[in-house]
Order: C-alpha cells, then structure tokens, then sequence
C-alpha cells in the first residue's frame, strides 16, 4: 500500500521513457514498477496518454528583486505558487546585498522572507558584491551553510553590486579551494558604459539602444575572461544567461577540453528576439545581457542540442510594465529584467520537444536534471528514482494554449511570450508527495516548501558532469 500512485503515463527515466506506474510514500518514491505492480493506493493519478517527468528546477529567479529604483512585483508565495503552476518544483534565487548590507545578512534576511511563505523548495545563490579578509573567509562559511554557489555581477557598477576582476580571482581562488562554485553574470562594464554614454550624448533614447550599447562582443569578452580565470584555478565555472553564439563556440571548446564549465540560457533568448525592442512597448523587453538576433538563436538552440549548453533558466524578473515606465523615457534608467518563470517549461517542451523533435530525456536535462546535478541537488531532486524527493510535474502534451497576462497569478500586466500559442501544458505537480496542482486547482499552501541546503557533487570540479 503506497499513499500515491501515477499510473498509464510515459515516465521519464535516465534510461529512458517508459510505461511504467510510480509509487509514492510520504514525500519520497519507493516503488517504479510495471503497469499494475503496484496495486493498493490511498489516491491514484490516471496519466494515460500523458508524460511524467522529475518536477522542474530553475536555477536562476529573481524574487521580490530591489533593483534599478523598483522592486520587482512577486513574494516568495506568488513566486512559488506560479512556479509550480508551470511545473517547476525547486528554485534557486539570490541573497544580492543592497548598498551598505553584507552578503551574510542579506541571505539572513531572504531566509526571513522566505521560510514559512514558500510554495515550493528554494535556495539561494549568495552574490558577492565586495572582498575584505572577512568575505574570503565567508565564501567557506556559505559552502559549510549549504550554499555552494556564488553570483557575481559583472556589470552594474552604479547600482554598487559589481564585483571587479580582482575580486573575481579572490573569489575564484577561494571557492576552488573550499569546493564552491563560482557563476557570473558576464558583460564588459567598461564597453558598456562606453557606448552608453556616447549614445545618451546624441540623443539616442530609444529601448533599441539597449542592445546597441551591449553589443555581443561586449558579452564575449567577459565570457572569454572568465573562463581563462576558471582554467587558472581549475575552479568549476556557471555562465549565467548566456545570450551569445561566440559563448556557445566557447563552452562548446572548453568542455571538449574537459573543463568543468557550464552555461545557462534563457527561455527569451530562444524565443524573444532584438527586434522585441523596436516595439512600442520596447522598454519592457530591457534585459541584460539583451535580446539578440536569430543567428544567435540558433546557435542557442545548437548548444543545448549538442551538451555545449547545460539548461535553460528563465531570469524570471517580474518588473511590471508601470515599473518599466517609472525608469522614464531613456534605455539605461529602466529596470532590466522581465517576468515569466511559469512559462519556461510549457515554452520549450511546445518549442524543444514538439516543434525542433527534442528527446524526452534531453528536454528533461535542461529544464530538470542538470540543474540539479549541478547546484548539488541531485538525486534528491531531478530524477525520478526509488528514494529521490517525489517532486513529479506531468505533462499532457495535446493540451494547446495561448500565454495570456489575464492567467498571471501574481498581477503582472504584460509578458514577454504574450499571444504566444504553445503545444503541451503541466496538468499535475507534485511536491514530495503532495499535489500542489491537478487540472488547473490549487492545493498547496505557504510551508509546503522549504530551504534546500546544497552540497556540490565531488565530481563537479574534474569534468563536466551536465
Ligand atoms: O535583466 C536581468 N537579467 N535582470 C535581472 C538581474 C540579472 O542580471 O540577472
Ligand atoms: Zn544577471
């Protein structure tokens, strides 16, 4: 006798997809077994003509984000709730110190926001904004408090969150040394401020110039830059939101080389393109790094066929189209940044798995398991296998849908995908054991999740392991 059982669906193992029922005990998975192996069940999911995959993990998601004179529209409840609407069943957001705060106390204070409030699991990615001989030694603490990985900021020097090369090596040195894993945010401020200016002097306002002032070898450069400092300290490196096909060339050769490098994209890069800005409401699709043409979607889309890409993550950022407008008329006053987290599984299963012919089992890499392999989740989470976490998202891949701002559970007025008709729509999510959502009815509740604490694979720094 199990408490849940999903039977009749194609259930994604690493082995494979196959028809198998899966049985759930309390908040873990104890039995995967044929059709009709596993008899008695308090409650039992029909996924007939349906597909069952490990819940979701987006690892890049920013939550109630202070930022650019806003803060970004949802709590850790809204967050969550949306997030597991859309099948995502772990996150990862960020402890980013505000002017004058310690890294430490802010992860203090997005502990307090969080616990208690959160639909779904979460941790933090703690952002280093400054060095003294106090936040090397803090680096070990955060990777001993089950925070292994770090964010740095290589751009926003006037919002006072840039970290500089210096500190970057001191980082790099320090987390290579503890087993840490050190990710950035890679666009030359230099560049950027630059042309910036130079096109604020001639009057060059317009949304538009937000990618003409971030040109791609703006972005190339610093991924370049990075990953020479990652080979120096044979330290573990994470690209955030990769844009850029110089980037995919570049992680596809270092990973060929067998460096432990790994590079994230987002779900707007492959399906919102530059031309997003020339809209009337261009200044809603201001992100960093900026959309891009279609040439460097393709080879967005190469890389995360061919491994030189190891996810996608949504960079779900949620400023309201009114948030956008308070920046005021010019391109470098407004809060970068765009929503839309619970869309990121829907979107590329309708445009990875039904539209380019994507695997069941590489679509579930990239949205599920490699994130969690390598932020040190897994197996607990990301995989469905006897004793891992029962976090299930089950797909029915006939349902169509078109993406509509009037769906939004946390008040957003406009999204980036609006209009945009997908094939395949989340019908059940499971959060160890618990239905958190069945055929669009919400049963879950803040508490239902909590903080994950981390431990990085030991696997993680000798080869690419996702
Ligand atoms: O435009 C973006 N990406 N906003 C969120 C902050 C960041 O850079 O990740
Ligand atoms: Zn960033």
């Amino acid at each position: 006798m199990v408490d849940l059982v999903i039977r009749g669906g194609k259930v994604v193992l690493p082995s494979g997809v196959f028809e198998v029922s899966v049985g759930i005990e309390g908040d873990k998975i104890v039995a995967i077994g044929k059709e009709n192996s596993i008899r008695d069940a308090d409650k039992s999911i029909d996924a007939s003509g349906k597909i069952v995959f490990p819940g979701a993990i987006d690892p890049h998601i920013h939550i109630q984000m202070p930022f650019m004179g806003a803060v970004s529209k949802d709590n850790f409840f809204d967050a969550t709730k949306a997030a597991s609407w859309g099948g995502t069943t772990s996150l990862i957001t960020f402890a980013t110190p505000q002017k004058g705060d310690t890294t430490l106390e802010t992860v203090k204070k997005r502990r307090g926001q969080a616990d208690g409030n959160v639909v779904v699991d979460y941790s933090l990615h703690p952002t280093i904004t400054k060095i003294t001989p106090d936040t090397e030694g803090q680096v070990k603490q955060f990777i001993d408090m089950g925070l292994p990985s770090f964010k740095l900021f290589m751009v926003y020097r006037s919002e006072g969150i840039m970290a500089d090369d210096g500190m970057l090596m001191r980082v790099f040195q320090e987390s290579a040394k503890h087993g840490g894993l050190v990710g950035c945010h890679a666009e030359n401020v230099f560049m950027i401020e630059y042309l910036r200016d130079k096109a604020l002097k001639a009057g060059q306002k317009a949304a538009i110039n937000h990618a003409l002032t971030r040109p791609p070898f703006t972005e190339a450069e610093t991924v370049n830059r990075t990953l020479y400092m990652a080979d120096m300290f044979k330290a573990p490196y994470y690209n955030f939101h990769l844009s850029i096909k110089e980037g995919v060339s570049m992680f596809r050769k270092a990973r060929q080389q067998g460096l432990p490098v790994y590079a994230e994209t987002c779900t707007h890069y492959l399906v919102n393109s530059v031309d997003d800005l020339k809209r009337e409401d261009g200044i809603n699709f201001i992100c960093t790094p900026p959309l891009r043409d279609g040439e460097h979607q393709q080879a967005l889309w190469n890389g995360l066929f061919d491994g030189s890409l190891s996810l996608v993550s949504s960079d779900h950022c949620a400023f309201t189209e009114d948030m956008k407008k308070k920046g005021g008329e010019s391109f470098d006053q407004v809060p970068n940044g765009m929503p839309g987290h619970e869309f990121r599984v829907p979107i590329m299963f309708s445009e990875a798995v039904h539209k380019r012919d994507m695997s069941l089992n590489r679509f579930t890499e990239i949205v599920s398991s490699n994130a969690a392999k390598i932020f040190g989740l897994y197996p607990k989470k990301g995989v469905i296998q006897v004793g891992s976490d029962a976090d299930i998202l089950i797909i029915d891949p006939r349902v169509e849908r078109t993406i509509s701002v009037e769906d939004s559970l946390y008040g957003m007025d406009w999204y980036p995908c609006e209009g945009m008709k997908v094939k395949g729509w989340p019908s059940v999510t499971v959060s160890k054991g618990k239905i958190l959502w069945e055929d669009g009815e919400f049963f879950g509740k803040a508490g239902d999740g909590v903080f994950l604490k981390r431990h990085l694979s030991k696997d993680l720094r000798n080869y690419p392991i996702a």
